[in-house]
């Protein structure tokens, strides 16, 4: 009985088969089990000796099928190992690979220059009080600067305070002299919100705000520093810029800053011709506003400036609307984007 047994097992090709033989031996009324049941019929004398000799029978049966169940397994995993092997021949599936956002890139390069020149990152919120948006900056209440803005407005608070989306990033200006001692040297990059909508306004954009605060700070240092970063953002060796008088509340003086350009074929090449093109607002810090922060006008002046960077990409790669901006439109990232 054996015999046959081990060598069915041995013969077994496939798991099934292997199971088969082990019903035939052990199942219920398989071979072995059958022996067993005889045991019942004999005298204790032959049951002490046929008892332990079918016990064993039926461990060897079994670690023998335990055995071929590991080799049948085994053997299936070598073939399927050797089915599946990878054709290295096949092409390559295309990958999807990321896009930098063009405000994404305006800012990485923005904030090199700046780093270069010992400028800080600084940050503040997008909800901000009015003292911040707007008080300290020198534009009280009823201050016809403040209908300029579009403000969005929040829904007052238990103390009837209305906080707002900020409208520049100009306030975090406030927050650094309150916050930090002179010098300062900071950019603060990042989301401003007016309730204006078209080709070229989307209720919320980027600026970057810049603020410098020290000792016998003057003119000609905003214009060095203006004059590093445009030029390294237009790729010219050194923009021309004129500084139109202009105002705003929280410098004195202030002016705005156009760079020297040229329309050619529709395309803009900034270095040459007789255009003009606005870039942005700066001036020096008004007293007001230093005392407001707890500084001394006769002690320190400071500079400031304040450029949107949307239009900044638009200018730099050609686009005339900004919506898609913030649409995320894969298509429009794939061709305005850049490779990371
Ligand atoms: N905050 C001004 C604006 O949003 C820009 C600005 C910043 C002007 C700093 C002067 C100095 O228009």
């Amino acid at each position: 009985l054996e015999h046959s047994l081990l060598a069915d097992i041995e013969q077994a090709a496939s798991p099934d088969a292997l199971e088969a033989v082990r019903v035939k031996a052990l199942g219920k009324k398989g071979l072995v089990t059958q022996e067993m049941k005889q045991l019942g019929a004999m005298t204790p004398e032959q049951r002490k000796e046929a008892g332990p000799a079918l016990n064993q029978l039926k461990t060897r049966i079994m670690d023998a099928i335990a055995l071929k169940k590991a080799a049948l397994e085994a053997a299936a995993l070598d073939q399927r190992l050797a089915q599946e092997r990878q054709d290295m021949t096949l092409p390559v599936s295309p990958r999807r690979q990321g896009r930098i956002h063009p405000i994404t890139q305006v800012l990485d390069e923005l904030s090199e220059v700046f780093a270069d020149l010992g400028f800080a990152v600084a940050e503040g919120p997008h909800i901000e009080d009015d003292f911040h948006n707007f008080t300290a900056l020198n534009i009280p209440e009823h201050h016809p600067a403040r209908q300029m803005h579009d403000t969005f407005y929040l829904r007052p608070d238990a103390n009837g305070e209305r906080k707002v989306l900020r409208t520049h990033t100009s306030p975090v200006q406030i927050r650094t002299m309150l916050n930090e001692k002179p010098p300062l040297r900071i950019i603060a990059p990042g989301r401003t919100f007016r309730s204006d909508s078209d080709a070229t306004h989307t209720p919320m954009f980027h600026q970057v705000e810049g603020l410098v605060v020290d000792r016998n700070t003057h003119m000609g240092h905003l214009k060095g520093c203006l004059e590093a970063w445009l030029s390294a953002f237009f790729e010219v060796d050194r923009v021309r810029m004129r500084f139109r008088p202009s105002y705003f509340p929280f410098t004195e003086p202030s002016a705005e800053v156009d760079i020297n350009c040229a329309w050619r074929d529709g395309a803009l090449v900034v270095g040459e011709g007789d255009d003009w093109l606005e870039v942005l607002g700066c001036g020096m810090v008004n007293p007001r506003v230093l005392s407001a922060c707890g500084l001394d006008p006769d002690e320190f002046q400071g500079f400031a400036f304040g450029a949107g960077l949307d239009r900044l990409a638009m200018l730099k790669y050609g686009m005339t609307d900004l919506r898609p901006f913030f649409e995320g439109d894969v298509r429009w990232l794939d061709h305005y984007g850049f490779a990371p």
